[in-house]
């Protein structure tokens, strides 16, 4: 058993610098990087010297770590847990409330919204079309994902652009609440907005009526099944969870799309465009890493590492790391081997990757019935997402030249 090696310690090839999880430019284009650290340092240690964050990159190496809630726990810190936060929970709470919003986040209520996203979805991308093309991220995928959200909830979409301003604020507020910045709990007015308006819209809904999320919760909350502060915070996290998410990887697609036109046409033969999602989540995740606490000593690739310490899991490395994948730099629609853990693994394993997967394709089912080419269009900047919230990486704006059938 050793200590972790520093990062800064190491003897990195000279075309990479050492790697530090908050080094923007890594951020943008850190494969390299993860392809190094699997192969010479499968657990390191970055950041401060007085608080170490461990660093792991390797495929078992991290889906273990997130299979082992004991050892590895959740929770930040006790005093900051919003209520309803599955992400943030550890069990027995993590346990009770996720299967009670996995009843009322059930695969019946995204069903039920299929038609109108289909509707949304061709709404948007029928004025790109008509002006043969655009920008796609700000004017397209995310206007299109909080609307889906919207819907799915049972939220007005006329509430959603306010929705959004509120989760940047709340992002921004949970991130200081980590970071112990003596001010944070000044900045919980969007929390608190967000929340009474939730509640708001429980009070009005008609529990008997609709397959939406937001009547589930009601009835949850009603039947005494979720605290009121339960079933308002799961609704926010939901909203908060899904929706850069979502636009990454919609974003992900279209700019992959658009240097691969062998791909694009490939996806107009039947039932290709799943497995090209299931890919994609792979070879470009929208998250690149997940944080767990060590609760007690534990053990990873012979490194020895403290009760207390933070450690981020790389699944961005894991889902490229060559044990697991062959050939992992390559992008493989047909690839037989779709357990990837870009949704994460074990369980806080994403609830939303079924509505992200079900927007993804009808938004690519749309595009290859109505649309014969898609191209970068260099009037709009490929700009890179950097330091997205929740470790996302992904495209802030994205310019293409689109023709229609
Ligand atoms: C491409 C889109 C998405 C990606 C890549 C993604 C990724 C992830 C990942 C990696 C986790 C695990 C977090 C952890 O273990 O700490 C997670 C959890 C979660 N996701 Fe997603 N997600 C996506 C879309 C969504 C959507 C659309 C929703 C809901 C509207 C959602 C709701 C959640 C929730 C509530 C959790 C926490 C589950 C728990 O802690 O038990 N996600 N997601």
């Amino acid at each position: 058993m050793t200590e972790a090696p520093w990062s800064t310690d190491l003897h990195w090839p000279a075309e990479l610098t050492p790697f530090d999880p908050f080094d923007t430019d890594i951020q943008r284009d850190p494969y390299a990087h993860y392809a190094w650290l699997r192969d010479h340092a499968p657990v390191i240690r970055a950041g401060q010297r007085e608080a170490p964050l461990y660093i792991v990159s390797r495929f078992d190496d991290v889906t273990d770590t997130l299979r082992n809630a004991r050892d590895f726990s959740s929770v930040p810190r006790r005093d900051i847990v919003i209520p309803g936060f599955l992400l943030n929970s550890d069990p027995p709470d993590h346990t009770r409330l996720r299967q009670s919003a996995s009843r009322a986040f059930s695969p019946r209520a995204i069903a039920a919204a299929e038609t109108v996203i289909a509707r949304l979805i061709t709404e948007r991308w029928q004025p790109i079309l008509a002006a043969g093309g655009g920008e796609v991220i700000g004017s397209f995928a995310s206007p299109l994902t909080i609307s889906v959200i919207a819907t799915v909830l049972g939220i007005p979409v006329s509430q959603s652009e306010t929705m959004r301003d509120w989760t940047t604020a709340i992002i921004d507020y949970v991130g200081m609440l980590f970071r112990g910045v003596p001010s944070a709990t000044a900045n919980d007015s969007a929390l608190k907005a967000m929340l009474a308006y939730i509640n708001a819209v429980f009070d009005d809904v008609d529990v008997e009526q609709g397959e939406t999320v937001v009547a589930n919760l009601a009835r949850l909350r009603d039947e005494g099944v979720l605290s009121a502060e339960e079933a308002a915070g799961f609704a926010c996290q939901l909203f908060m969870a899904g929706h850069e998410t979502t636009t990454l990887l919609t974003g992900n697609c279209l700019d992959f799309l658009s240097v691969n036109p062998d791909i694009f046409e490939s996806l107009r033969a039947p039932d290709t465009i799943p497995k090209f999602i299931d890919e994609m989540v792979r070879y470009r995740p929208p998250v690149h890493r997940l944080t767990r606490y060590t609760t007690c000593e534990v053990i990873i690739a012979g490194c020895s590492i403290p009760a207390g310490s933070s450690v981020r899991l790389l699944i961005a490395s894991a889902n490229r790391d060559p044990t697991k994948f062959s050939d992992p730099d390559r992008f493989d629609p047909k690839r037989k081997n779709a357990s990837h853990a870009g949704f994460g693994y074990g369980i806080h394993m994403c609830i939303g990757s079924w509505l992200a997967k079900l927007e993804v394709r009808l938004m690519l089912e749309t595009l290859v019935n109505t649309t014969a080419t898609l191209e970068p269009e260099p009037r709009w900047p490929r700009q890179p997402l950097a330091g997205g919230a929740f470790a996302t990486v992904g495209l802030h704006s994205l310019g293409l030249k689109v023709t229609s059938i």
